[in-house]
């Protein structure tokens, strides 16, 4: 078993660690793994941050983890908006075909904004983002609510919220 993920300012870093420390594992990011090495796992795990709709680093998943039909294969997406707020068809229906959606199980966790760690090219997309919602009259519960979540750092990100992934790993792989 093994945890992949793609992480711009470290939420989906402190998720894959977490899990990993959980399961018993590795985490790496996807950028220090040899595709081929994966063959040699049963069970990946690979996480990616939410931006603006897109699971980040998935693209570079697509075409070798998410083919290998022989492997449980579980995804994670981290974003700023609270869980209540997700819809996880949603989030499905924006990054996989349907045909991908039979290879793999999703779950979302809440974690954050980190203005500190982030780069540069996104710190120009959450101002202009920002911008649009600030002068956007008569705002939706919705949108007030988005403004309120990226106006500045914060951090909601919790290792408890791991568990649903967890228990669903320890099951099809019958650890205990
Ligand atoms: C450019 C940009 C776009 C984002 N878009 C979304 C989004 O569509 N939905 C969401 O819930 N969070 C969004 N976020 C927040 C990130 O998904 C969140 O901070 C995530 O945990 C980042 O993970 P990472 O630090 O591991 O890359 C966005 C952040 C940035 C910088």
């Amino acid at each position: 078993m093994i945890v992949l993920y793609k992480s711009s300012t470290g939420f989906t870093q402190k998720y894959a660690e977490w899990i990993a420390e959980e399961l018993d594992c590795r985490a790496l990011s996807i950028k220090d793994v040899n595709i081929n090495e994966l063959q040699n796992y049963n069970t990946i795990i690979f996480g990616g941050g939410l931006h603006a709709g897109k699971i980040n680093g998935l693209k570079s998943i697509k075409n070798s983890i998410l083919k290998m039909k022989d492997k449980n294969i579980i995804v994670f997406a981290t974003g700023a908006t609270p869980k209540e707020a997700i819809k996880i068809e949603e989030i499905e229906n924006a990054n996989f075909s349907l045909e991908e959606k039979e290879t793999f199980h999703l779950f979302y966790f809440h974690s954050g904004m980190n203005y500190e760690t982030m780069g540069i090219g996104s710190k120009g997309m959450m101002s202009i983002f920002k911008a649009m919602l600030k002068i956007k009259k008569d705002k939706s519960p919705e949108e007030q609510g988005m403004y309120d979540t990226i106006t500045k750092s914060n951090d909601h990100s919790k290792k408890e919220y791991i568990n649903p992934l967890i228990e669903y790993v320890k099951t099809i792989t019958n650890i205990r």
